[in-house]
């Protein structure tokens, strides 16, 4: 039975989908983890996973004999990539996984590189004059850190003060994530056009699309909220096929060989430009809406990919999902979300949670990196998915305090009322 090294953290429920995605497949797994044991993990290695260095290291020594290392967010697809190279294991090379993790170290290996259009970009030291550079650059322009994510501390700035201001606001939202504040930020030129995201899958460097997901929201700035998420995407065959491209000559240009990726792409009148990609899946609340043929998850697909085991037939299973990620209007404290039977009751959605306890303090984009919660569905075609999710958010009603205290939280599912 193949065997797989899984760095995850035991506390999200994907270590249960992937659990579960190992009993289907056929894998056995070994979860690699700094929390508490998994009830459900039959062997686990404990790690300090925020040294990665050393925990690909003591992964490389505990984990035995295993087919393969697969890191399941962000930060554990570095972990694994590197304790996959001390094992000798043929998985994307660390330095590759790295770049993805490095929105400028991304840019300079891209740039230049045949098949891939992407913004002209510089990148602004604590001492450089940001104005200056946007100037150079050409606005609008796009201000951001190099290292957040979830549209963290991404600012459109239209002329070069805006540019300075946006890159100072950057660093007060660095210093507030814990990160250095005089940290490299970049400076590329807005992309105009329709944003999608791209799953796909790579064997041995040859890129698979599992699926394209339509942003149908405008994305326009000057910040840039996630909201809806549709497949299969309503863009022109010809319009896909230059995506499919433009992810698979990113993603050699990175070096990326083998796993999932997660690239996305902004397509102006059917030229796409690339945004960024990831060693990863999606986020597993938008992934969980997928199902392919014989009703195989998006983590029995990773688990198979690594394993080696055959993908085929790998077409969607039919029909179309979608996510909400529920923005958060204003920064506060949350005291109220009404309506969530009537959301939960429309036609087509399959689920809505809200992810931020009443009483929970909440913060807006830019500064903020989190979604009030999500929402799920699925229909026949697209429209119907995108309108089902329209009409959820519609029916929910958010009540944020601007200026009150945080106090005990409370889930919002266990009924609570606002005070
Ligand atoms: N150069 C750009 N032109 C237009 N929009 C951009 C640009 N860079 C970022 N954005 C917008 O901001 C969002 C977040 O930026 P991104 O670089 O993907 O960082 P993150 O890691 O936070 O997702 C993108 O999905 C896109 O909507
Ligand atoms: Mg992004």
């Amino acid at each position: 039975m193949p065997r797989i090294a899984l760095v995850v953290p035991t506390t999200t429920y994907r270590a249960a989908a992937f659990l579960e995605a190992a009993r289907r497949a056929g894998v056995d797994v070994v979860i690699a983890s700094d929390d508490e044991p998994h009830p459900l993990a039959v062997e686990q290695v404990s790690l300090d996973l925020a040294d990665v260095d050393e925990a690909a290291r003591a992964l490389a020594m505990a984990a035995g004999d295993v087919d393969a290392v697969v890191g399941v967010d962000d930060h554990g697809v570095e972990i694994a990539a590197l304790a996959a190279a001390r094992l000798g294991l043929d998985q994307s090379p660390p330095e590759a996984v790295a770049r993805t993790r490095d929105k400028a170290a991304m840019r300079r290996a891209l740039e230049g590189r045949a098949g891939v259009r992407q913004p002209p970009f510089v990148v602004a030291g604590p001492d450089d004059d940001v104005a200056a550079l946007a100037a150079e650059v050409g606005p609008p322009v796009v201000v951001k850190p190099v290292s957040l994510a979830a549209s963290r501390g991404v600012i459109r700035a239209d002329d070069p003060a805006a540019a300075a201001a946006a890159a100072a606001r950057c660093r007060r939202i660095l210093a507030a994530a814990g990160e250095d504040p005089d940290g490299p930020l970049l400076v590329e030129g807005y992309l105009p056009g329709v944003e999608v995201a791209v799953e796909g899958l790579l064997t041995d460097g040859r890129l698979e699309v599992l699926a394209v997901f339509d942003k149908p929201d405008p994305l326009e700035g000057p910040y840039f909220e996630e909201t809806l998420y549709v497949t299969p995407s309503r863009l022109p065959g010809p319009t896909l096929a230059a995506i499919a491209e433009a992810t698979a000559a990113a993603t050699a240009g990175l070096g990326l060989r083998q796993g999932p990726v997660h690239a996305e792409l902004r397509v102006d009148r059917g030229s796409p430009a690339l945004l960024e990609v990831a060693a990863r899946t999606i986020g597993g609340h938008c992934g969980r809406s997928l199902r392919f043929g014989l009703g195989m998850s998006l983590e029995e697909v990773v688990l198979r990919n690594a394993a080696r085991l055959p993908t085929h037939a790998l077409a969607p299973a039919g029909g179309a999902s979608g996510a909400l990620m529920l923005p958060i209007p204003r920064s506060g404290v949350l005291r109220a979300v009404d309506g969530l039977t009537a959301a939960r009751a429309v036609e087509g959605i399959d689920g809505v949670e809200i992810s931020v306890p009443l009483g929970g303090a909440v913060e807006a984009l830019p500064e903020g990196g989190r979604y009030l919660g999500f929402a799920f569905a699925s229909g026949a075609r697209p429209a119907d998915v995108e309108a089902a999710l329209r009409a959820a958010w519609a029916a929910l009603e958010t009540t944020i305090d601007p200026d009150g205290a945080p106090c005990a939280p409370q889930e919002v599912s266990a009924g609570c009322a606002s005070p």
